[in-house]
């Protein structure tokens, strides 16, 4: 029987592969010696048996091998987050360029949007002319220079990991968490920053539908960060109904630039400066969570923040007066309120189905590749807990005349439920490790 095979089995039947074992199966498919139906029934194995922590550190290890790995050590510390994502979680907008604000670089390598999870690329070539495609030398110049990157991925960051997750993609064998965990963390690894703040959406809008499973992810998350060398912390967050109240790309960017003028959602306000004040804390440039919040807070106060992301979009060839005055920022063709038919509060309001909703309208892609239009949208003017009064609007739709417009319009109708009397706000954090 061929050595590939025999891993194969063991890990069918439930046994455990050394290090060497994993890399031989992940270096042998990179080089082609392995076919795709072979790691195809490896990955399967590990959907159905998992893997422990050993291994899975061991597969993130392989994985980050297969291509460079960023050296920023001459920065000293380097902070990074990710968020496994969700419907209108611009978070990354605003605390980048704050922790950038209060002295700390930040070097984060962001993804596009896939199904209703937005992505930070898209949203940020609302600003015309942002590049994402930095090259490496151009990555390290303005981590050098302004202290603060948000770009796409280089290709020869973790090759291994584009290339399985488009043949789990393909064979049932994304939903595993062991498999997701090791494929978020090789680009944090080969990223090169040494702190790394999670954040793990939890709810109908999120990856991970219930707290039990992205803890699960969180903890595995965090062991492989932390047998990596980094400093690593995990939040985990509400997304039920959406962050904020914009969903859709040049909106979201919108808000984001209203937030780091003080005028941002709650709950958004409350994220970004929760992650803020993490990321400072790991890169040591506070001793306490309070001392790290009162200077993220001063920054959102004195517009440093927003100064940085001003500095941010010109470094990477955006139109800077975007940030100046938001209305440049392209518009949808029509808009168009939906309105309370009687008094009451937000009871429920479904984040996935506002995702699916900004699909339809073309904020959002249905499958790898295709367009999207950065204008359309939806912005809430209700969340839960919140009361309406007959007449007034809780969403404000910005449609580009798209044939799905009018299902849109309907499943944004269908995400809010409605509550004769008081309801509760959800909590937004849920956990943190
Ligand atoms: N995001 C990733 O980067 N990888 C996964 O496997 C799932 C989500």
């Amino acid at each position: 029987m061929s050595r590939v095979v025999e891993l194969i089995e063991r890990k069918r039947d439930g046994g455990r592969l050394s290090a060497d074992e994993i890399g031989e199966l992940i270096q042998g498919y990179v080089r082609h010696e392995i076919p795709d139906y072979q790691l195809s029934a490896f990955l399967m194995a590990v959907v159905l048996r998992g893997m422990d922590a050993r291994e899975t550190s061991a597969l993130t290890s392989s994985m980050v091998a297969s291509g460079e790995r960023l050296d920023l050590s001459r920065f000293g510390r380097v902070v990074d987050k990710h968020s496994t994502g969700g419907v209108g979680d611009k978070t990354t907008l605003v605390v980048a360029p704050l922790v950038a604000a209060c002295g700390v670089r930040v070097a984060k390598m962001s993804g596009r949007g896939l199904g209703f999870s937005g992505g930070t690329l898209d949203k940020l070539e609302a600003i015309p002319g942002y590049r994402v495609d930095l090259s490496t030398t151009e990555f390290l110049a303005q981590l050098e220079r302004i202290g603060v990157v948000v770009t796409g991925q280089t290709a020869d960051l973790a090759p291994a990991d584009g290339l399985i997750y488009g043949l789990r993609d393909a064979t049932g064998t994304v939903p595993s968490i062991p498999l997701i965990a090791s494929s978020i963390m090789s680009k944090k690894i080969a990223a090169g920053a040494n702190a790394v703040l999670l954040d793990v959406k939890v709810g109908r809008g999120a990856f991970m539908k219930d707290l039990r499973t992205a803890r699960a992810l969180a903890r595995a998350m965090v062991a492989i960060g932390r047998a990596a060398g980094l400093v690593v912390s995990c939040e985990l967050t509400d997304m039920d109904q959406p962050l904020g109240f914009a969903v859709g790309n040049a909106l979201e960017v919108d808000e984001a630039i209203a937030t780091l003028r003080g005028q941002g959602p709650a709950d958004l306000v409350k994220l970004s400066v929760l992650a803020g004040s993490q990321m400072l804390v790991h890169a040591r440039a506070a001793r306490t969570m309070a001392a790290a919040e009162a200077r993220i807070r001063r920054a959102l106060e004195d517009g440093s923040g927003l100064a940085k992301l001003r500095e941010l979009a010109a470094a990477q060839g955006g139109d800077a007066r975007v940030i100046d005055d938001p209305s440049r920022l392209a518009r949808a063709k029509r808009t168009e309120a939906l309105r309370a038919a009687r008094t009451g509060y937000v009871k429920d309001l479904a984040a996935d189905k506002i995702g699916i909703a900004s699909v339809l309208l073309g904020a959002g892609r249905a499958k790898k590749g295709d367009p999207i239009d950065l204008t359309v949208g939806v912005v809430l003017r209700a969340k839960v807990g919140d009361r309406v009064e007959r007449g007034e609007p809780y969403a404000e739709v910005h449609l580009g005349g798209r044939p799905d417009d009018t299902a849109a319009l309907a499943m944004i109708a269908d995400a809010f439920r409605w509550s004769g009397t008081r309801v509760l706000r959800r909590r937004l954090v849920l956990g943190h490790l």
